[in-house]
């Protein structure tokens, strides 16, 4: 597809998605993208920011604003919500369909994968715009903390996740075993999750017990690669300080961890460790391949990975790769039955991720076959939530916001 073609299509999408208004609830001026108008009319964590990062190639302005949005929604003590309403009139219909985890009514008491640094990093360099960086260091900085003194009891650097859907792949197979999935439909997960929001219900936004129930303590590899991959992007801003080593420490820490902690070297994949006792969850999905993402990875471990997962055409080299789930696996499902996600279908966030991963650690070849396929699954089948990996048919919702990331790639 020309890029012509390709930027008109995004623009339209960001324009339409566009929401801008003042909230009812609390005043504030908001001016963001939803994901998609129909079945995600909020705003979302890390959507914003990859509609930000998609946004640098388009409108400058309206990718500041979409973060400038975004860091408004931080609460005095740093946390900032994976959902915020600022539109209240749609959210019966949302919650008709949805289960949240809040406190308030306006906005989640959840998480989502901490990108927020990058994006407010990208957005700066290709502004050059100081105002903007000076006023969202402060809320780096808290929300980052936050972070850090909530959800790393055991103090190792790796954050922990309290529910599937603060990791972003919300019904990922390899949770199935924790939720204690029976049924195997979207259906079955949301009684499953449910049980875990019974037992939260009476602890809810006190994030320290809620980890101690130790229902769902989850330190999610993918999550933590993006926490490490962003608290560089946050010491990197904050330039010569005692708070960039502060976060660089905290960045290097993390990164420790996923490799003494997370990494098995006989299967070559990361996997996510569940409860105080941190026992591997070792089932291989998109985000055992996360890690990839950090520069300072060893190579043999790089390596390892690409030629075991990537390049296998019984895993993740499909005709459309990546796959959220290799194709050996079990729980492995290539289309769409009733929006159960996450569960083998391509998604552009993850590849943009990777594919920038793998050219950074030299395999140039193999990222450009991931960018070369993407283009091609947008372009057959319109920028959707995601697709299926052998045929290219788009899924899910339609004109979806972080598929624009195309023009990052
Ligand atoms: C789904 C995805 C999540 C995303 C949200 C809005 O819940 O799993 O990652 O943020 O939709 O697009």
């Amino acid at each position: 597809m020309e890029r012509e073609a390709l930027e008109a299509g995004a623009r339209q999408i960001l324009l339409t998605n566009l929401r801008r208004g003042v909230a009812d609830w609390n005043g504030k001026e908001f001016s963001f993208v939803v994901p998609s108008l129909r079945g995600y009319p909020f705003q979302w964590f890390w959507d914003s920011c990859f509609h930000a990062i998609a946004l640098t190639h388009l409108d400058l302005d309206q990718a500041k604003a979409e973060l400038t949005t975004l860091m408004s929604a931080a609460l005095p003590d740093g946390f900032i919500p994976h959902i915020i309403f600022w539109e209240m009139e749609k959210q019966p219909e949302f919650l008709a369909r949805n289960i949240v985890g809040m406190v308030s009514p306006n906005y989640s008491s959840t998480i989502q994968p901490p990108i927020l640094a990058y994006a407010v990093e990208r957005v700066y360099e290709a502004t050059g715009d100081q105002n903007f960086k000076d006023n969202s260091l402060p809320i780096l900085m808290a929300y980052y903390r936050w972070l850090r003194v909530n959800r790393d009891p055991d103090e190792d650097g790796l954050i922990s996740v309290i529910q599937p859907e603060e990791a972003g792949t919300d019904c990922s197979p390899k949770y199935d075993e924790v939720l204690g999935i029976e049924d195997l439909t979207n259906q079955g997960f949301i009684s499953a999750l449910k049980k875990v929001y019974d037992v939260y219900e009476p602890i809810r936004g006190d994030d320290k017990k809620i980890l101690e129930t130790n229902v769902f303590h989850i330190e999610d590899v993918l999550v933590n690669s993006i926490y490490s991959f962003s608290l560089r992007a946050l010491a990197r801003m904050l330039g010569d300080s005692s708070e960039a080593t502060e976060f660089n420490q905290e960045a290097d820490k993390t990164r420790d961890s996923l490799l003494s902690k997370c990494w098995d070297e006989k299967t070559a994949a990361f996997y996510d460790l569940s409860g105080t006792d941190e026992s591997m969850l070792k089932t291989v999905t998109i985000s055992s391949l996360m890690p990839l993402i950090l520069p300072d990875l060893p190579s043999q471990i790089v390596d390892m990975v690409v030629e075991k997962w990537i390049l296998s055409e019984e895993e993740f080299w499909l005709p459309y790769p990546l796959p959220s789930v290799p194709a050996s696996s079990s729980k492995f499902i290539p289309g769409n039955p009733g929006g159960f996600i996450w569960r083998g279908p391509t998604w552009i966030n993850t590849n943009w991720f990777l594919s920038h991963a793998l050219r950074r650690h030299g395999y140039k070849e193999v990222a450009e076959i991931i960018v070369k396929k993407s283009y091609e699954a947008i372009e057959l089948s319109g920028y959707r939530e995601y697709y299926n990996p052998y045929t290219a048919e788009g899924l899910g919702a339609r004109d979806f916001g972080w598929s624009t990331l195309i023009l990052d790639f």
